[in-house]
């Protein structure tokens, strides 16, 4: 089994076990805020690779027409089971390539694609990397579409197992009495500047995902505020994650 499938598998797990969603139950509130000031009201948003909707449902009362996209059915299926019976409309994808071409075709360009939390990171291949890259490059609007993605910081991740691998990593994590298995390609400014450049965005700006553990943060608001506080404080290049904000160059 390639590492890509291992990661899909494993996040088929992660998600139908609801364990995600206990040890990532809630949007970090500053991504949040970045999210809210890009996307127009009644836009056209993206979340790819949603999972079961952390980002997307709060989005829900901003924008006009929303994309989920998770190549996991248990995913998409959590999100459909907390999506309101009277919300805006969610198109549900589990891939990119011509599904999301002919929703662009149908409904027009996107405001803003999303790409949060390692989604990017999970593909191994700069190949399979710049094939989605891209294709959100053209799913945007020309002038004033954006895309905020987030990867793990090499500097900050796995640093004792680079030793061995160097940034492409296999992680292993018990999951209900489960042990599965992902893949993840770390990153540093530099190369991410370099990927987004290749596929044809301009990186505008590059900010700390977050400073302390993305599950601390997200499961006691007492770390959101002292995350709040780091994040001003320190560099990007010390985040745990790192958030970048690109637009579509001219
Ligand atoms: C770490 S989770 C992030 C979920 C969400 N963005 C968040 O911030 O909580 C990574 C997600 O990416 C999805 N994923 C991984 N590779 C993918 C691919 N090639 N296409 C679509 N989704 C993918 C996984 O199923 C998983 O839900």
């Amino acid at each position: 089994m390639s590492g890509s499938q291992q990661s899909q598998q494993a996040y088929e797990h992660y998600h139908a076990s609801g364990h995600y969603d206990r040890r990532y139950p809630q949007p970090n509130l500053r991504v949040l805020q970045l999210i809210r000031a890009y996307l127009p009201a009644k836009g056209h948003v993206l979340d790819f690779g949603c999972g079961s909707g952390r980002y997307l449902l709060p989005l829900l009362n901003q924008a006009g027409r929303l994309v989920a996209l998770d190549s996991s059915a248990a995913a998409l299926a959590r999100l459909s089971d907390r999506l309101p019976p009277d919300a805006v409309p969610v198109h549900r994808l589990t891939s990119a390539g011509p599904a999301l071409a002919a929703h662009v075709e149908s409904h027009g360009t996107l405001d803003l694609a999303l790409c949060l939390f390692g989604v990017l990171a999970h593909m191994p291949s700069v190949d399979e990397r710049q094939r989605v890259l891209q294709q959100l490059h053209a799913s945007l609007h020309p002038v004033h579409g954006h895309l905020l993605l987030s990867v793990p910081n090499r500097y900050r991740r796995f640093w004792w197992r680079q030793l061995r691998t160097g940034a492409r990593i296999r992680y292993q994590r018990q999951v209900g009495g489960e042990s599965i298995v992902l893949h993840y390609q770390l990153f540093d400014p530099k190369n991410l500047r370099e990927e987004l450049q290749q596929a044809g965005f301009v990186l505008e700006q590059l900010h700390a995902e977050s400073l302390l553990p993305e599950s601390w943060v997200t499961r006691w608001p007492r770390m959101q505020r002292l995350d709040r506080l780091l994040c001003r404080l320190l560099p990007a290049t010390w985040g745990y994650g790192l958030l970048a904000i690109a637009r579509v160059a001219p």
